[in-house]
């Protein structure tokens, strides 16, 4: 009520002084007045609303006529106060040049009372009073808002990179002296030396790691009892996934080598970025430069045949400016070593051995037959028999007694860790017949065929010898009919035998 019936004698005060005088607490809240607090980099909205009382008053009356006009006093440079945005009876908008680009107001404000300024991005120079002017009809309304600005310093400026060391500190417009400082790391009370909480402000964190990154809220206490918080996101450009990895991979087989950035490149403004491989302790040393495209976080090196001489300790090494993060990536080579060289006889023992050329201290390795089921049991009983005790297991042993038909085909030794299987070697097992076939040719199968063409045409031979010693002499020797009938099921044994090897061969 009152505050009504001193708005006219307010903007007859403002009037009779000039501008240049600051009124206080003429508009929000009863000789209050209302201070925003922003951090650097964030936005501001500084509110100044028209009450709904005086803006229906308004639009019954004249609402083009309302105007409003954003001041602001002192600040840097300049002792009066300066304009910051107006808005005209036609709307017509005009700002002063040093915000320019970065004040607003409503679109709508002249129709729905919100008058709010809205800065974007707040800088530590914008601290300070500001007023709004607002007229209506004959009426003038005023907003008094100070504005403070809380600053997050990080230092050294730039990028934050892994392991380098940076400060951050937190400063603030209010003119009071800081009595102290705290910091939370996301949401939770980070002690900074001894204590929780320092009466100078800065954080300090010597080596940086991933698990730092996320938000950091300074609390800056001061001897009017003001507590004043502005929150600062850390990002650190480190590597993704494990760190010091290992990569599994088949002798023979190509292989990537990871290199994963946390973030890309210019997500942090970096658009120069040297990824360089190096080979560490084992086998010679070899150095290789990795072209980098800097909206991509992954620069691996490709190794087309990995051989048990690649084994070994890779270095990935990266430079943003002038600061280079660097990670470790192990190759571990997989082979299987038969006890049997070449091609493997029917009914033979053989052992197949699978190895790691290096080991991380928790893996198993494990055998496996792809190609159908029967011999699962046998498997079975390898595998435990390998699984003793709980330590890292860097070979395992494949044991066949008897190397039978069912054995042919692909066995897989596969290396699981606790997050899973993490890379495997094959052995293509090829059986040929019995054990006293041939030498372990390519062409065996042809060899078969032909021995079994020449029984056969021997055969052949002795049975039109029968017969015709059969038509000579009418039966006197009846055991001799009977040898014909046995041989006969032989003959068609080793057609079918010969069918066998023929579809062998075709595989
Ligand atoms: C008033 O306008 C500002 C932006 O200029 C906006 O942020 C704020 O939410 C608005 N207030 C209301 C009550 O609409
Ligand atoms: C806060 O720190 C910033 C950056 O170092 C500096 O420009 C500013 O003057 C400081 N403000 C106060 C009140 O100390
Ligand atoms: C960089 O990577 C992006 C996306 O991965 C791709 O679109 C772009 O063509 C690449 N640039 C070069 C120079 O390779």
């Amino acid at each position: 009520m009152r505050q009504v019936s001193l708005v006219p004698f307010l903007t007859f005060a403002l009037l009779a002084l000039n501008a240049g005088h600051i009124l206080s607490g003429a508009a929000e809240g009863e000789g209050k007045e209302l201070k925003v607090w922003a951090s650097a980099g964030s936005s501001a909205v500084l509110p100044c609303h028209l009450s709904p009382r005086k803006l229906w008053k308004s639009w019954k009356q004249l609402p083009d006529k309302t105007s409003v006009q954003w001041k602001r006093h002192g600040g840097s440079g300049h002792q009066d106060s300066h304009m910051v945005l107006e808005v005209g009876y036609s709307g017509l908008r005009k700002t002063a040049l040093p915000m320019r680009p970065r004040v607003s107001v409503q679109d709508s404000a002249l129709r729905n009372g919100n008058f709010s300024l809205r800065i974007d991005p707040v800088r530590s120079e914008d601290a300070g009073l500001y007023e709004a002017r607002v007229a209506y009809n004959t009426e003038v309304q005023s907003c008094q808002v100070e504005l403070g600005v809380i600053t997050v310093t990080l230092s050294p400026p730039g990028p934050v990179v892994e392991n380098e060391p940076l400060v951050l500190s937190c400063n603030s417009s209010h003119r009071a002296s800081l009595v102290e400082t705290c910091w939370f790391h996301n949401g939770r009370l980070v002690p900074t030396s001894r204590t929780s909480c320092s009466s100078h402000g800065a954080l300090s964190l010597f080596r940086p790691a991933m698990s730092d990154a996320g938000s950091w809220r300074c609390q800056l206490r001061y001897s009017d009892n003001e507590i004043i918080s502005a929150t600062y996101n850390l990002q650190i450009l480190g590597f993704d996934g494990p760190t010091n990895p290992v990569v599994y991979a088949a002798a023979g087989s190509a292989a990537d080598l990871p290199c994963m950035l946390s973030h890309p490149p210019s997500a942090f403004g970096i658009n120069m970025v040297t990824v360089h491989w190096s080979r560490l302790a084992g086998g010679y040393p070899q150095d290789w430069s990795v072209s980098q495209n800097c909206s991509s976080r992954s620069s691996p090196l490709p190794l087309p045949e990995v051989g048990l001489g690649d084994a070994g300790q890779y270095r990935c090494a990266v430079s943003v400016g002038s600061k280079t993060i660097s990670t470790d990536v192990t190759l571990s080579v997989v082979t299987v070593t038969p006890s049997i060289q070449g091609p493997v006889s029917e009914g033979s023992h053989l052992l197949l051995l699978c190895s790691l050329t290096h080991s991380r201290g928790h893996e198993r390795l494990q055998w496996k037959h792809l190609s159908s089921a029967p011999t699962n049991s046998r498997l079975a009983v390898a595998t435990s028999h390998n699984l003793e005790g709980h330590w890292s297991q860097t070979a395992a042993t494949l044991e066949i007694a008897q190397v039978s038909q069912k054995d042919v085909g692909i066995w897989e030794c596969s290396v699981y860790g606790p997050e899973g299987r993490l890379g495997a070697v094959q052995y293509e097992l090829q059986v040929t017949g019995a054990q006293v076939s041939s030498p372990p040719t390519i062409f065996s199968g042809q060899v078969t065929f032909g021995l079994t063409l020449t029984l056969f045409l021997v055969l052949m031979v002795c049975v039109l010898a029968l017969a015709l010693q059969k038509r000579r002499r009418p039966p006197a020797f009846p055991a001799l009919e009977g040898m014909v009938a046995v041989t006969l099921p032989m003959k068609k044994e080793m057609e079918e035998n010969q069918k066998e090897k023929v579809q062998q061969t075709e595989c």
